[in-house]
């Protein structure tokens, strides 16, 4: 038997060998394109070069593509289990020319390949050709030598492919297998077609043009090719089944649900083994592209594809969580060709484990009550709209859980009456909204998060990607345009632009549709939990509701972001490591130039706390353990040891960012640090590459601050330490490792100068007193300017002065600091005839001073007016002389 694996490998080894670049599979989120909520085919990740935008260095390519089709235009989730062929999820086998070959050269490449390679017998092939192709017809003639009863022209859409309702398209010629006269079923075109005798292999795309807008049809730079083969099916064929359920990997899955379960694989229970088979493989590979489990967008269309398998493991009488044990059967088929479910396997375990289990009770309480509300309805009747409602709203049914829970009983869902009941809530939610308060401005947000739904934020895995403008706000008002030179707040459906929150500051970058329009994004705030507004500049161009842009976050900004925001985890761990369990998160910042962490710690850390801190941060940066995320219930990350804000409210689910490792951490299972948080991060620790402490501060009773850098920011704050240190050697004429030493050295011989000058001084003062001492009043008075004098030696001065015993009342005036310090003395014989404090205060108002204070012996005092020394001594005088 061909197995599914050698299928893959001999399509991609025929093109390789005709000069096909083998190209990976793209990510299931399609990342160049906003209105595709799946990639749905094998070109999506070529739009753009189909159409001319972008550029590769090869102008053929061939992939396998991994492909979903739940939600949007091509959607096959209600037909998943009952049918032969419909999947969710499947591969699709093409190969690609970019203006390069045509028509010619593409049905050449799938005939050769099919009866030649593939050994497909050549009788039981036949093409459909849309009706107006009539090259792709004589081709057909001519390249396979097929007889016109085997070329059937179809004049319907059906042989016309377009992506979405947008993009690339052009006509088609599909190849068919006839399974023989044995089955069931009519010829492509005719009324039977939808029997299983003639299966749809391959379909040839002549790409010509791309469609716009309604009505808009241009054609592409160069016709080109996009083919599609669908593994699954063709492995049918080729491993001789009808079904493609039978085939060797969905075998496999089903067998091991069966195990699992212990229910018959072919038996009753054989539609619930197919969709568990189906759903099994488009939940894990979504969250193998990092899609999870949600209310909203994305992440709801994989909750409601879980939810549908988890009824169906209920049906089957599991009452434990089936999905994740079934996860290594699903690697042991897929992981060989697609590494990324290998590397995201625990995750997929674990996100299933917890989906499984938080669904389990309200799926039994549920199904309780749809039983009790289907056994009041008459046969065939359907179930009112309320109670389906009632179902999603209180138990979380998808709607389309309770339709297919219906089908076995040949009920439907009323499903206007849902809708009415939807709208219903919506109302009184805004009503209740409307009541609490908030400001005026904060009602437009709300009422623009109704009309265009939250914003899905893909910037987790991507900095760049396609979205479409969903509103324009300028001045407070809803616009449709803004020109250029206008403030614009911009709703995108999905974005790449992280908006502030948790502290890390929101992304800056760029909107833009080619040269049509330009939005300068200088911030990106979040209203209302999960409406994402970039706030910018449209700088040229005109922006515009509905339009397509390109939105790329600024790289090199959200890394520092990004190193400081991880680095802060690191921190966290570490100070809590050297101050004790109390050190809890009472704010941060994570700029791209710093962060700021506020935490819970009574006293100042120390010099050699933060020493201890910054070398252990560096340390675990350069072990360049590996950053994990992984979604939890807040009950669940606090059990596995996560650190969580307290007084902080979650959601239903928490994002739980691990770093490092620590096998002694095993209240953390071995993860270094773990955090609830929302955040980006770095891939691993060693990213963030150099951490530095600026320093710590109080900012307010029992919370202190530690403020840091990394990566460039701390290689420059480091660069200019050193600058300096450089520069201070070259002063000092010596080297950086001398400077400690030969500033101590200076300030020592600094403190001997002022010693030896203060000696000075005083000599100076004393030494020729008796020339300069005047009578007044029968006493002997000795008045000095002395200049730059510090005002701290007066007194000493003072005392020598009258030790000398040339005077008996001494004033002093120093002017040092430019203000007058005032200083006078009186000597024993004196005391009767002069009071200290009585002349300096007259002194001091000589020089705009106010009082002055001491003994009758010395008393100092001082003022503002340095210029009037000589008014102070001369006050003194006159005060002693009156
Ligand atoms: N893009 C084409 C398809 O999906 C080949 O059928």
């Amino acid at each position: 038997m061909t197995s599914s694996n050698d299928i893959r490998a001999t399509f991609l080894d025929y093109f390789a060998r005709d000069g096909h670049q083998v190209v990976e599979s793209s990510p299931l989120v399609p990342r160049n394109d906003p209105t595709l909520l799946f990639t749905n085919s094998g070109m999506v990740q070529f739009k753009n070069v189909f159409t001319g935008q972008e550029r590769r260095p090869y102008s053929r390519a061939t992939s396998s593509q991994k492909c979903l089709r739940a939600g949007g235009k091509h959607n096959d989730l209600d037909n998943v289990g009952y049918t032969a062929r419909h999947h969710t999820f499947f591969e699709m086998l093409g190969n690609f020319s970019f203006g390069d070959y045509f028509k010619e050269q593409a049905i050449l490449h799938a005939w050769t390949l099919l009866t030649r390679d593939f050994a497909l017998p050549k009788e039981k092939l036949l093409v459909t050709v849309y009706s107006e192709d009539e090259d792709a017809a004589a081709l057909w003639r001519k390249v396979a030598g097929l007889s016109d009863d085997r070329i059937i022209r179809i004049p319907t859409s059906d042989n016309f492919w377009r992506m979405g309702d947008t993009g690339p398209c052009g006509p088609c010629s599909e190849i068919f297998f006839d399974h023989g006269p044995s089955i069931p079923g009519g010829p492509p075109g005719s009324p039977d077609e939808d029997g299983d005798r003639f299966i749809e292999i391959w379909n040839l795309v002549f790409m010509q043009f791309e469609e716009g807008p309604p009505g808009i049809r241009a054609p592409l730079p160069r016709p080109s090719i996009d083919t599609g083969m669908g593994l699954e099916r063709f492995a049918a064929i080729l491993q001789g089944k009808h079904d493609n359920y039978d085939i060797d990997t969905f075998r496999a899955l089903i067998l091991a649900s069966a195990e699992v379960t212990g229910q018959d694989p072919d038996g009753p229970f054989k539609v619930s083994h197919r969709v568990v088979a189906d759903h099994l493989r488009s939940g894990a590979f979504l969250m193998a592209d990092g899609v999870m489990p949600s209310n909203e967008g994305r992440g709801y269309v994989l909750r409601r594809i879980l939810r549908r398998a988890m009824r169906h493991a209920h049906l089957m009488g599991v009452q434990q969580p089936l999905l994740f044990r079934l996860v290594p059967a699903l690697v042991r088929q897929m992981g060989g060709a697609f590494p990324e479910l290998l590397r995201a396997q625990s995750l997929i375990e674990e996100t299933l484990r917890l989906e499984e289990t938080r669904f389990r009770t309200l799926l039994d309480r549920g199904l309780g009550l749809l039983a009790e509300e289907t056994a009041r309805l008459g046969e065939g009747q359907s179930l009112p709209g309320d109670v389906a409602f009632r179902l999603y709203d209180t138990f979380g049914f998808p709607l389309d859980l309770t339709q297919d829970a219906l089908r076995a009983e040949g009920r439907g869902v009323d499903t206007a009456g849902f809708e009415t009941a939807m709208t219903e809530q919506r109302r009184r939610a805004r009503a209740a909204w409307a009541g609490s308060g908030e400001a005026a401005t904060e009602t437009l947000w709300f009422d623009l998060r109704e009309k265009v739904g939250s914003t899905e934020f893909l910037g987790y895995s991507t900095e760049k990607a396609e979205g479409e403008i969903l509103a324009l706000v300028v001045d407070g008002q809803v616009v449709d345009r803004a020109a250029a030179g206008q403030e614009v707040a911009v709703l995108l459906n999905q974005t790449p632009f992280y908006a502030e929150s948790g502290g890390q500051v929101g992304d800056t970058g760029l909107i833009s549709a080619g040269d049509a329009c330009r939005i300068v994004v200088r911030d990106t705030q979040k209203k209302l939990g999960d409406l994402f507004v970039h706030l910018g500049t449209v700088s040229h161009g005109e922006a515009s509701t509905s339009l397509a842009v390109l939105a790329e976050v600024d790289h090199d900004r959200r890394s520092s972001i990004r190193a400081h925001h991880s680095a802060t985890h690191l921190l966290h761990e570490a100070l809590r490591r050297r101050l004790g369990n109390h050190v809890a998160q009472k704010g941060s910042l994570n700029a791209p130039d710093r962060l700021r962490f506020d935490v819970s710690q009574p006293t100042p850390m120390s010099p050699a706390d933060l020493a201890w801190v910054e070398s252990e941060v560096n340390d675990r940066i350069r072990q360049n353990g590996e950053v994990t995320t992984r979604l939890m219930t807040p009950e669940a990350a606090v059990e596995v040891g996560a650190t969580a804000l307290f007084g902080e409210k979650y959601g239903d689910e928490v994002r739980v960012v691990g770093m490092g490792h620590d096998p002694l951490a095993t209240e953390k299972h071995g993860v270094y640090s773990l955090e609830l948080c929302g955040g980006t991060h770095v891939a691993r620790t060693g990213d963030i590459g150099l951490f530095k402490i600026l320093g710590e501060s109080a900012v307010s009773a029992g919370v202190r601050r530690v403020e840091a850098v990394t990566g460039t920011a701390a290689l420059a704050v480091i660069e200019a330490a050193e600058r300096n240190l450089r520069e201070a050697a070259i002063a000092l004429k010596s080297t950086p490792a001398e400077v400690p030493a030969r500033v101590a050295a200076l300030l020592e011989e600094r403190r001997k100068l002022e010693r030896d000058m203060a000696e000075l001084r005083k000599k100076l003062a004393t030494g020729g007193a008796a020339a300069e001492v005047e009578e007044v009043g029968g006493l002997r008075l000795a008045l000095r300017e002395l200049g730059e004098t510090p005002a701290r030696d007066l007194k000493g001065i003072a005392d020598a002065i009258l030790k000398a015993g040339t005077a008996d009342v001494v004033a002093l005036v120093s002017t040092a600091e430019g203000k007058a310090s005032i200083v006078v003395a009186v000597g024993e014989a004196a005391r009767g005839g002069a009071d200290a404090v009585a002349l300096v205060r007259a002194a001091s108002a000589a020089v705009g001073g106010k009082g002055g204070g001491g003994r009758p012996e010395m008393a100092q005092a001082g003022g503002p007016e340095a210029d009037k020394a000589a008014e102070a001594l001369a006050a003194v005088r006159r005060a002693i002389g009156a």
